[in-house]
């Protein structure tokens, strides 16, 4: 099934019928991505713009495209491209649109992937945009709890940490909103709930959540979701360091229980090194599903999928 957009900024632009046919692609890429690759997009070059720091997103939107026989230009760091000398976004996306067939791009700034999409002649997708989306980021949790779980529909999700400025987990909450009987559990400081742009949109569907200070609550449900604090965002770095470590979570709190942890990486402390052989701690496995999303995505866009 074509994917009824040209570029992918937000979560928002997607149904339940879009993220299924993702999710099926995803599942073939990665028997593609374990046979060894594919020519699927021989010719087709992708630019890899990241103005702001990642491991993850921008190596796995690499590996995705030459893993199907593509090409990848990049761009890394802010200083060292024309957006430093004051060139807008959507110039750049103009220009860079002209030299390749597909553009990600990660960007400090919330909007940046709205003003670059709507100018650019090649599909863009947002790599994340400041603390506002990351839906890249939301396609492989979906994916992930599907392979851990078995389903969608049903699942009963803990989110904790800085759920404040932590883009990936309004993608998360936004695309579970798509499917049956879901239930959440956000656990976060004060200081940094999730934002109404989200909490709207679950009232709206009468989508069931509770809000608490306390790890513990969280771990009835069927995954726990772990944050990290997201110090970039911060005026204040006491503030920063007050509230960095509040939840960490340890061996102890999920080694008995059929809880799937997650987190979308990097972490700066909240999960313990002693979770890391557990069965359950999907993180890595999580980290590594971004590669065949990515593949889908990529192959869908550009109408090869
Ligand atoms: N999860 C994630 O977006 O990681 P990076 O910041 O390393 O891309």
């Amino acid at each position: 099934m074509p994917l009824p957009f040209q570029h992918l900024v937000s979560t928002k632009q997607l149904s339940r019928e879009d993220t299924d046919a993702i999710l099926a692609v995803a599942a073939k890429m990665e028997r593609v991505m374990e046979a060894g690759g594919s020519d699927l997009l021989a010719g087709k070059i992708l630019a890899a713009l990241f103005y702001e720091p990642s491991t993850r997103t921008r190596l796995s939107f690499e590996s995705a495209m030459h893993r199907l026989g593509g090409k990848v230009v990049s761009a890394v760091g802010m200083q060292f491209s024309s957006l430093y000398k004051g060139e807008t976004v959507q110039d750049t996306i103009n220009v860079i649109g002209q030299y390749v067939d597909i553009i990600a791009m990660r960007h400090p700034e919330q909007g940046s992937a709205e003003q670059a999409a709507s100018v650019s002649p090649v599909p863009f997708i947002n790599g994340g945009d400041g603390p506002g989306e990351h839906p890249t980021q939301g396609l492989l949790d979906l994916y992930t709890i599907q392979k851990e779980r078995g389903a969608l529909d049903g699942a009963h999700i803990a989110m904790v940490g800085d759920l404040k400025y932590g883009r990936t987990v309004h993608s998360l909450a936004l695309l579970m909103s798509l499917y049956k009987d879901v239930r959440f559990i956000f656990i976060a400081p004060k200081e940094l709930p999730m934002p109404e742009k989200v909490i709207k949109v679950l009232k709206e569907k009468g989508i069931p959540y509770i809000e608490t200070q306390e790890l513990e609550e969280g771990l009835q449900a069927d995954c726990i979701y772990m944050t990290r604090v997201q110090k970039e965002r911060f005026e204040n770095p006491e503030e920063y360091e007050r509230l960095k470590l509040k939840y960490v979570l340890q061996a102890k709190h999920v080694q008995s229980r059929a809880i799937t942890v997650m987190h979308p990486l990097p972490r700066v402390g909240e999960i313990a090194t002693d979770v890391d052989p557990l069965p359950n701690a999907a993180y890595f496995r999580q980290a590594r599903n971004g590669v065949p999303v990515r593949m889908a995505l990529l192959a869908m866009l550009l109408r090869k999928a």
